[in-house]
């Protein structure tokens, strides 16, 4: 503050004041101690000048031998001269007098030595917080007779606070925080009744907290966290009726809690946490009414929570993590409408939740667990702000709650090592900022839910140790965010969708003590930053992926598999591994190159891709034919609901044998129905269309081809389940003149890519090879991120490679492209 003219400011304040007064009582007379005290001020001004120079030289001298090279200097370039009143950082009362230095964050670097502490007789607020002042604390400080505020804190003082400071009887504050200062606590600091805050946290005070603390009997808050202090709390910290603050976080305290903290009427904040406390909690800890903080966590607390502290409703935070305290949270605890965070783990409180916790609107933060909680998981719908609940490690049963799914600010969802059981509700995939997902180790059983893909910023998913049944959902694959993914130890079955290859960023992948069958997909090449993998104690066979992971991982990590080969410890290499590798990177080769050139074209005038094909070994899995057979009538029904009898307001697109309907299943899943057309005469032929589709389809699951979800074998109209694709067909955002503009070169090639790969998987991946035989703009479908997938393959053959079946092909009219009969001879 500049405050040289202060005086002037002051007496014109007052005059004012004064003349409003006088005005209004209409004594005009009493301007005239007004017009004295204006006289006396400026004949004072000669002794005035005195003191400012002496104060002057005292700062300068002080400036002098701070450390010139930092940015001190230009804070301080303003002190120059002898009106030191209207320097930066400096307040001088009416008599010109220095009253306050207030230097934060001013880098200033140097010691307090040359500071003459005797020549500020009427320095009131001495802040020097936020600075590199090194060296001890001198003495002298005893002169500062008027100081009532004093912050040095966040320097690099060391030595011990001095006795002196116990001569400075205006002190209201003393904050010395986060310096280096050893030694005890003096107990001439307890003689300074009028202090009302005390921080010396972040020390490396020792001793013990002086009995003497009792006669602080203004104190209001007193932070010694951050201390090798020892010993108990003395029993004299009761007299300080007024202490709305105490911090003892983080020394070496010990010993019981004196009853004597029952006696804060207006305690706010209590921190204990990380110390050796033992003994109970005193039962009036929240008698103020008013405690928002407790904390009291890494402890040795135990004995019952007091009941002052389980229907504490005006707590805000909760922590007594780690300890050994019991109590039955149905009784009277969780009415805490402002609660944010609660950790109660790792104690020993056990009962159920009561309907109360419903009303912790506020929570964001719960953990329980590693108690012995048992009962249902609470629904919690009042806590939409809810980031992080954690009950595992406790005795829960149940199932999970729908409602969570409405919780859709958590990130953290820990439910792990409990007794919960039912399936997992597809609710939970509306957590779209859920994080991390561990149900590990309860009796969860049924399909792990598909909607579980919608948890689209998942890092962690940890399903194992469940008896979790059937595939894994190959919706898992479009979590791209997975890092850690475990559902070992359940009964997971069929093939592993190669969808999963999709995972990115999976860093850990554990599928062993399962009943997964199939080759593993060879998309797992994909999963760059996969490091720890555990596929053992399944029924894997074929060879390993092209993955570093697989090549690197121990043989343990394979074992108890059908017939794993490979080049890993431990495994056999695979029969024509090394022939057939090169041949089909050679044709993905040319297949890539291919597709390219030929969707070029096609992108240009809106035509037609064909067809590749080669060889590939292996035999049909018939067995894999049955798991997509569904119970025709049943799914049929559900379709007529759905559909209201193929209304056409459900209609998507009418094809040349067959109408395509938008359907709502009843478990929520949107499916595109395909519904084929059963003309009189020529019946037969498309059910073998139908049965050709049903057939090819059944055999592949990649994130590029149109997934089959079901079937309906009825004989008149025959059905087909597809996943809907949002985004519509190639051709029609080709021919939508304000799609295609949007529709750039990088999702272009994107999508040639995806159709390369879906055909690459066809002729390589498929025993025996699978031939499209009608690849078209109209057959390849994109997402709304333009992602591919090729559908369609009402007309594919099984490619038999004794009989050719080059010239009997299948395309579009008018759309074939004119390199099909050279393409099929070169392969
Ligand atoms: C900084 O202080 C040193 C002595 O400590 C002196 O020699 C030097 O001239 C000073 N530099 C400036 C820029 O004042
Ligand atoms: C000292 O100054 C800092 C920074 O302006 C401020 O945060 C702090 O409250 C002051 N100390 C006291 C005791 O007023
Ligand atoms: C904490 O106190 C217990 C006794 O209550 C003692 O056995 C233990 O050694 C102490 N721990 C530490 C770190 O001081
Ligand atoms: C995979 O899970 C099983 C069973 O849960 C466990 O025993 C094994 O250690 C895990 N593997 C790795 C590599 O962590």
């Amino acid at each position: 503050m500049k405050t040289s003219s202060q005086p002037k400011i002051m007496a014109f304040q007052e005059e004012k004041a004064l003349s409003t007064k006088a005005v209004s009582s209409q004594h005009s007379f009493q301007l005239i101690p007004v017009i004295l005290l204006l006289m006396l001020a400026s004949s004072d001004s000669v002794a005035k000048a005195e003191v400012v120079s002496q104060e002057a030289e005292a700062l300068l001298k002080w400036k002098a031998s701070l450390d010139n090279n930092t940015s001190s200097l230009s804070l301080l370039s303003s002190w120059i001269g002898n009106s030191n009143c209207n320097w930066d950082g400096i307040s001088c009362n009416s008599f010109g007098s220095i009253t306050q230095i207030n230097l934060t964050f001013s880098g200033l670097r140097g010691t307090l030595h040359a500071f003459n502490f005797s020549a500020f007789p009427s320095l009131m607020s001495l802040n020097l917080s936020h600075n590199a002042i090194f060296g001890t604390i001198p003495s002298k400080i005893e002169f500062l007779k008027s100081l009532q505020i004093l912050d040095l804190s966040e320097n690099n003082i060391n030595g011990s606070i001095p006795h002196e400071v116990g001569m400075l009887g205006n002190l209201t504050i003393l904050s010395l925080k986060d310096n280096n200062l050893s030694g005890n606590l003096p107990t001439e600091v307890c003689m300074l009744n009028s202090l009302s805050v005390i921080n010396v946290a972040d020390n490396n005070l020792m001793g013990s907290i002086p009995e003497a603390i009792g006669n602080l009997i203004s104190l209001k808050e007193l932070y010694l966290m951050g201390n090798q202090l020892i010993g108990n709390i003395p029993p004299e910290v009761g007299k300080l009726k007024f202490l709305t603050h105490l911090g003892l976080v983080g020394n070496k305290l010990n010993g019981s809690l004196p009853s004597e903290l029952n006696n804060f009427t207006f305690l706010k904040w209590l921190a204990l946490s990380n110390n050796n406390f033992s003994g109970s909690i005193p039962h009036d800890i929240c008698i103020s009414g008013a405690l928002e903080l407790f904390t009291a966590h890494n402890n040795q607390l135990t004995g019952p929570m007091p009941r002052s502290l389980r229907n504490c409703t005006s707590l805000v935070r909760l922590r007594l993590e780690r300890n050994q305290l019991t109590a039955n949270i149905a009784q009277e605890f969780g009415i805490y409408p402002k609660l944010t965070y609660a950790d109660l783990s790792y104690n020993r409180f056990y009962g159920e939740f009561s309907e109360n916790w419903e009303q912790c609107q506020s929570l964001q933060s719960l953990r329980l667990s590693n108690n012995i909680i048992s009962g249902g998981i609470p629904r919690l719908e009042g806590s939409v702000q809810l980031n992080v609940l954690d009950l595992s490690s406790n005795n829960l049963t149940g199932t999970i709650p729908k409602e969570l799914g409405k919780l859709t600010s958590l990130f953290d969802l820990n439910l792990g090592n409990n007794k919960l059981s039912g399936s997992v509700p597809s609710e939970l995939g509306m957590l779209t900022n859920l994080q991390h997902l561990n149900l590990a180790a309860n009796d969860f059983s049924g399909l792990i839910p598909e909607k579980l893909g919608g948890c689209t910023e998942l890092l962690n998913l940890n399903l194992s140790r469940n008896r979790f049944s059937e595939s894994i959902p190959l919706q898992m694959g479009s979590i791209n965010t997975l890092q850690v993914l475990d559902l070992s130890q359940n009964s997971l079955m069929s093939e592993i969708p190669p969808q999963l290859g999709n995972l990115m960023k999976l860093e850990a992948l554990n599928l062993s003590h399962n009943e997964l069958s199939g080759s593993i997909p060879s998309t797992f090449g994909n999963m760059l930053s996969l490091t720890v993998v555990d596929i053992s104690y399944n029924h894997l066979e074929g060879p390993l992926p092209n993955n570093k992971a697989f090549h690197e991982a121990s043989f343990l990590a394979f074992a108890n598999n059908t017939g794993l080969c490979g080049n890993a410890t431990g495994l056999n290499v695979c029969p024509s591994e090394t022939k057939g590798e090169k041949k089909s990177s050679k044709s993905v080769i040319f297949i890539v190159l291919l597709v390219l050139s030929i969707l070029f074209f096609a992108f240009g005038v809106t035509g037609v891709l064909c067809v590749v094909c080669c060889r590939q070994e292996g035999q049909l899995n018939e067995d894999q034919f049955s798991v997509w057979s569904y119970d025709g009538r049943l799914e049929y029904e559900d379709i007529i609901e759905a559909t209201e009898e193929f209304d056409s307001k459900y209609c998507v697109g009418v094809g040349g044998n067959a109408t395509v309907f938008k359907a709502e299943l009843p478990t929520g899943r949107i499916v595109a129905v395909k519904k084929l057309h059963m003309l009189q005469d020529s019946g037969v032929a498309n059910l073998k269309a139908f049965e050709s589709e049903v057939r090819t389809l059944s055999e592949i699951r990649h994130r590029n081809i149109l997934k089959l979800y079901g079937f309906c074998s009825h004989p008149q109209h025959p059905l087909l389940l597809y996943d809907y694709i949002e985004g519509g067909s190639l051709e029609n955002i080709l021919t939508d003149e304000n799609h295609a503009v949007k529709f750039g070169w990088m999702e272009r090639v994107n999508v040639v890519k995806d159709v390369a790969n879906a055909l690459s998987y066809m002729h390589h991946d498929c025993s025996p090879p699978i031939v499209h035989r009608d690849i078209s703009s109209k057959n390849i479908l994109l997402d709304l991120e333009y992602g591919a997938y090729v559908s369609d393959f009402g007309t594919a053959k099984l490619l038999n490679l004794e009989t050719s079946n080059w010239t009997s092909y299948a395309g579009t009219l008018g759309y074939s492209a004119p390199g099909i009969h050279l393409l099929n001879s070169f392969i």
